[in-house]
């Protein structure tokens, strides 16, 4: 996916396998897919993570079910869901996760979506706050803090099964994110260890904004030496170029992609997977998956009941074109809803002259 040919009005190309398999999400277990739960105002914390109790098919198969939780007898209805599948067909529980609020987040609020967008965005900062490849902000440690207390809360109360396998967005925000969520936390016995995967296309749609623009490889590294970074990833961000953006179809594309490796590439047996992502890409995972809608605050985490099939199609090559963006070269007129540059100046396409590098 290296971008390499700008200057016409549709630069750069997503280019991508699209998946052969068959996303479903698997409706009835979890209240965040029902039409009747209000997104901006669900607290999953205050819902054992959403998921509706009730019984299961697969109560009946355990003896023992009276004393079980619910997280346990879903993971028990989850596992005999993989265990009465065909080879083709795959279970999982993902746990989708946004980080806690960054810098980013705190200076679209001060300045307004549209003079962000068109503006400040495009800036590595201001005189008090740095934005590129944004950090948590004081508040977003604490709403990752809130989900390491939750999660500890559910293992002690629920007996929820851990994470089997971890992935993380490979910005500063959701690698931070990621290890204030699942760090020190009393885990059960047998649980996997807490090593997430840094993986490209689980980060956020690529806009012009630089905190889209990620750091290094080396940097990445040297924050979280013993965390495994995916093979294939770049020492420098070859996706962000400051002139285009990612369309929501080109992220779709490579949220199915991402998924693809997630999906049968790992036991049956392991089907609790932790992902802490972004808001844009969380959406795209949600489309990808057949999800409804379903916007989650800073910091706050969704799980979903994911079917996946093989299905026998020839995979097509989708090649879906990514977006200029204009924007202007001083603050604009805020007091609008769209973006408007001072003295009437039209928009430009070129990035602005921040030297991104420098301030690293
Ligand atoms: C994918 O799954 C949906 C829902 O189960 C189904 O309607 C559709 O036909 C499937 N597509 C393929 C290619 O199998
Ligand atoms: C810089 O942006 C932050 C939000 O990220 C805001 O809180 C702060 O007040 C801004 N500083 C100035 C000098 O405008
Ligand atoms: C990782 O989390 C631990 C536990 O909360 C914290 O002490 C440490 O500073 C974090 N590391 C980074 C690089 O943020």
């Amino acid at each position: 996916m290296r971008l390499s040919t700008l200057g016409s009005a549709l630069v750069g190309l997503a280019v991508a396998q699209a998946s052969t398999i068959n996303y479903t999400t698997v409706t009835g277990y979890f209240l965040q897919d029902e039409e009747s739960t209000d997104p901006t105002t669900f607290d999953y914390t205050a819902e054992n993570f959403g998921l509706i109790g009730r019984a299961y098919p697969a109560d009946k198969e355990h003896k023992k079910h009276g004393s079980l939780t619910q997280w346990e007898r879903f993971y028990h209805q989850v596992t005999k869901l993989n265990e009465h599948s065909p080879k083709h067909v795959e279970y999982k529980v993902l746990f989708l996760g946004r980080h806690g609020e960054g810098w980013h987040n705190a200076a679209e609020s001060y300045y307004g979506t549209p003079a962000w967008n068109c503006y400040w965005s495009e800036l590595n900062g201001n005189s008090t706050a740095s934005w590129a490849d944004a950090d948590l902000t004081p508040g977003g440690i604490s709403q990752a803090l809130k989900a390491n207390e939750f999660w500890q809360k559910e293992i002690n109360e629920q007996r929820i099964h851990a994470p089997d396998h971890y992935y993380v967005s490979p910005m500063t925000r959701a690698l931070k994110t990621a290890n204030l969520t699942f760090t020190g936390l009393d885990m059960p016995k047998h649980s996997a260890a807490f090593k997430p995967t840094v993986k490209e296309l689980f980060r956020e749609g690529i806009s012009v904004h630089t905190c889209d623009h990620r750091r290094s490889r080396s940097y990445i590294h040297d924050l979280f030496p013993h965390w495994p970074i995916e093979h294939g990833f770049t020492e420098e961000d070859e996706l962000w170029n400051g002139v285009t953006a990612e369309s929501s179809g080109a992220q779709d594309v490579r949220s199915a992609q991402a998924l693809g490796d997630v999906f049968f590439t790992s036991s049956k047996k392991k089907p609790f997977v932790s992902i802490t992502s972004h808001s844009g890409e969380i959406s795209s995972i949600l489309r990808v998956i057949g999800h409804r809608t379903f916007k989650l605050s800073t910091g706050a985490v969704i799980p979903v009941l994911v079917k996946a099939e093989k299905v026998d199609e020839e995979p097509a090559t989708s090649s879906v074109p990514w977006e200029v963006s204009p924007h202007c070269t001083e603050p604009p007129v805020t007091s609008v809803t769209a973006c408007v540059c001072p003295s009437s100046a039209v928009p430009v396409t070129t990035p602005l002259a921040t030297g991104f590098w420098d301030d690293f």
